[in-house]
């Protein structure tokens, strides 16, 4: 600190102007009200965000639904993979026979996600769906083994589970661990007991859990996971993706129905981002629908904030598939009915009452309650041709039906895969035509955008960066930016830097509040050993995870959001990184709750800089004079560095308090802070 902050309007206005800048924070009046749903999540199951990830099931290919069988499982001895099992949706099972000999082995061992990892003192909880369809009983011998041990055992913990009578049963063993492990397979096979014949046995189903997920839930969420969700405090849940929503073709499109009901069969589904980039090819990745829709409405409300999906508007990906081919890939307008079906239905299983189809259902699982849900979503990132308005040709179809019988949801359409150009500007203004109460945007730009200084390829600016929102339609739909997040030029990775810009651009999401109700960072979830995508918000291995720096960028939005924007402007212009502003963006609002004011501030230049912090314009509720002034530091020595699993710690938001009687305030170079006036 060089100087001292002005806090009291009389002193502020006998401060002289020796600082490097002046801020006018304008207390006379409470700007337009900052959305709850405004920072918030987006989830797609890519780079192993669900199964692999969040959904704490440790066994791949649980129901031998995969087209090859018996992919992520080794078999030995008499192992059969039959398909008229108790569940129709996932017919498959293992019949696991005699081997042969009294000292040979039948059975299977299954490698998980990426191996199967294990921590110190934790429970498993084993089941399995089976039977002896021949009579008699059977062990099943279940164990966690290290196949490279050098000790004299490679089994690691292991449970005994009693299989008896011709008919499906669900059985269950827990297997406690005593030290971490990795690299672990799950093997299971019949054992041989002297003198015993033993029975052919049926296994369907094979699951592995641990018992401490999220809430304790059996087909539960990693709970390191899901905590680090809750911390975010997000205000919207968006799900389940992305262009999963769309699918690679209609066939394999997210359909929610697929995903509610007994987990054991609820059918498989393709999972695009197993082949989306060829350059990281994963086969094994599919999507077991184990966290399917009652599963997200039940996060969205352990997290209090609103759901918000998206389903399919009847358009397969568009850049996979052209409309060309209308006919052959994307679904006829006149035959739209199912998917607008799906879509009452989807509102019916979150709000319907108990006596209806799908309400039924979401009291059968366990929440007789409403959801709540609030919002949905049609389409991802859908465009009209200039000579086809193939999305808002099916949208208008589903505004017509959506709006008619349920007023009371809000909807949400798009502007297309890119933040401008043609696409773009076709789309943006039908949005409005249509009256869709929000759309949905999406940038994954660079350095140069976000901080507004883009050019198109003739060289003329775009419109990007903290200003963009400045200039759009007040009278039009709401912006949910949906999915954004700051690739570097040629650096892919979650480094200080591109977090840095983030946090700049975000200023003008709060400034522009009245129009900007939503924003969700993306993608949220990878897996070290399993990504396409980067970057990401939170990474992960089997059992340990990190924060990337985004990650505390949307935190520190998301838990000092305020209740109303306060004007903050510098000569009289947002401060948005603009000519003569020295790199400085900043924005200040009101927290009706705290009874704070708070000011975000990010300087992306090299230099420190100083500022005087002008409280001008009276106010009965925001008076001028603080109890405290807390402020949280985010910076880096260095822009390219980033948190990894090996040092998850090593760039994290700082707080310090600053003594009341401070008059001025210095950004460091290269850093965001967030500061609490607090009366
Ligand atoms: O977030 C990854 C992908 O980016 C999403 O699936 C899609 O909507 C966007 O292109």
């Amino acid at each position: 600190m060089k100087k001292v902050l002005t806090l009291t309007l009389a002193a502020a206005l006998a401060t002289t102007a020796l600082a490097d800048h002046v801020f006018d924070i304008n207390v006379s009046k409470k700007g337009a009200p900052i959305q709850n749903t405004m920072y918030g999540i987006f989830f797609e199951d890519i780079n192993y965000a669900a199964d692999g990830g969040l959904y704490a099931e440790m066994v791949k290919n649980r129901s031998f639904e995969f087209p090859q069988a018996l992919m992520g499982w080794n078999s030995f001895g008499n192992v059969e993979v039959r398909n008229d099992g108790p569940f129709d949706k996932n017919p498959h099972y293992v019949r696991l026979g005699y081997a042969g000999h009294a000292h040979k082995h039948t059975g299977l061992e299954n490698t998980g996600f990426f191996g199967i990892s294990v921590k110190e003192g934790a429970t498993y909880r084993f089941s399995v769906w089976a039977r002896c369809p021949q009579g008699g009983t059977s062990v099943l011998n279940v164990q966690l083994v290290d196949p490279d041990s050098m000790g004299e055992t490679q089994e690691v913990a292991s449970c005994n589970v009693t299989i008896e009578g011709t008919q499906w049963k669900k059985y269950t063993g827990q297997i406690k661990v005593r030290k971490s492990q990795q690299d672990l397979l799950l093997r299971i096979f019949l054992r041989n007991v002297r003198g015993q014949r033993l029975a052919v046995t049926d296994i369907e189903h094979v699951s592995l859990f641990p018992t401490d997920t999220w809430k304790g839930r059996e087909n539960g969420m990693r709970k390191d996971l899901a905590q680090a969700l809750a911390d975010l405090k997000p205000g919207v849940f968006r799900f389940p993706g992305g262009c999963i929503v769309e699918g690679t073709d209609l066939q394999t499109r997210y359909q929610w129905k697929n995903s509610v009901g007994p987990v054991e069969n609820r059918p498989l589904n393709e999972n695009r981002w197993h082949y989306t980039f060829g350059h990281r090819l994963y086969p094994d990745y599919f999507q077991s629908y184990g966290l399917g829709f009652f599963e997200y409405f039940q996060l969205c409300e352990d997290f209090g904030c609103e759901a918000l999906p998206v389903i399919s508007c009847g358009l397969a990906c568009q850049f996979q598939n052209s409309i060309r081919d209308e006919k052959k890939v994307h679904v006829a307008v006149e035959d739209l009915d199912p998917y607008i079906q799906d879509a009452l239905d989807l509102i019916e299983f979150a709000n319907g009452d108990t006596t209806t189809t799908w309400g039924k259902l979401r009291a059968e699982m366990g929440h007789p309650a409403p959801f709540n849900m609030h919002y949905l979503g049609v389409g991802n990132e859908q465009w009209d041709e200039k000579d086809n308005p193939a999305f808002t040709v099916r949208l208008k179809r589903f505004m017509e039906v959506l709006s008619e019988k349920h007023p009371e949801i809000k909807y949400i359409g798009t502007t297309g895969p890119d933040s401008e150009g043609w696409k773009f500007d076709l789309l943006q203004p039908k949005m409005k035509e249509l009256g869709v109460d929000l759309y949905d945007e999406h940038f994954y730009r660079n350095e140069e955008w976000f901080l507004g200084k883009a050019k198109d390829r003739d060289g003329n600016p775009i419109n990007c960066g903290a200003l963009r929102y400045d200039s759009y339609d007040r009278k039009g739909p709401k912006v949910f930016a949906g999915e954004y997040a700051c690739h570097g030029k040629g650096k892919k990775w979650n480094h200080f830097e591109t977090s840095l810009y983030e946090a700049a651009f975000m200023t003008g999401f709060e400034r522009n509040a009245d129009i900007v109700h939503m924003c969700t960072y993306a993608p949220l979830f990878a897996h070290v050993k399993g990504w396409q995508w980067r970057p990401d918000m939170i990474w992960y291995d089997n059992t340990e995870m990190f924060k990337t720096v985004s990650y505390y960028v949307q935190q520190l939005y998301g838990l000092y959001k305020g209740s109303n924007v306060l004007q903050c402007s510098m000569e009289k212009k947002p401060i948005a990184g603009q000519d003569g502003q020295d790199g400085l963006f900043a924005t200040a609002c009101w927290d009706e709750k705290e009874k704070a004011v708070i000011l975000k501030v990010a300087n992306v230049s090299n230099s420190e800089q100083s500022i005087d912090l002008k409280w001008s314009g009276k106010s009965k509720d925001i008076k001028a004079g603080y109890s405290s002034i807390k402020v949280i530091t985010l910076s880096s020595p260095r822009m390219d560095d980033e948190n990894s699993l090996d040092n998850p710690r090593k760039i994290m938001p700082k707080a310090e308090y600053l003594n009341k009687d401070t008059q001025e305030i210095s950004i460091p170079a290269k850093s965001f802070q967030v500061y609490v006036f607090k009366r």
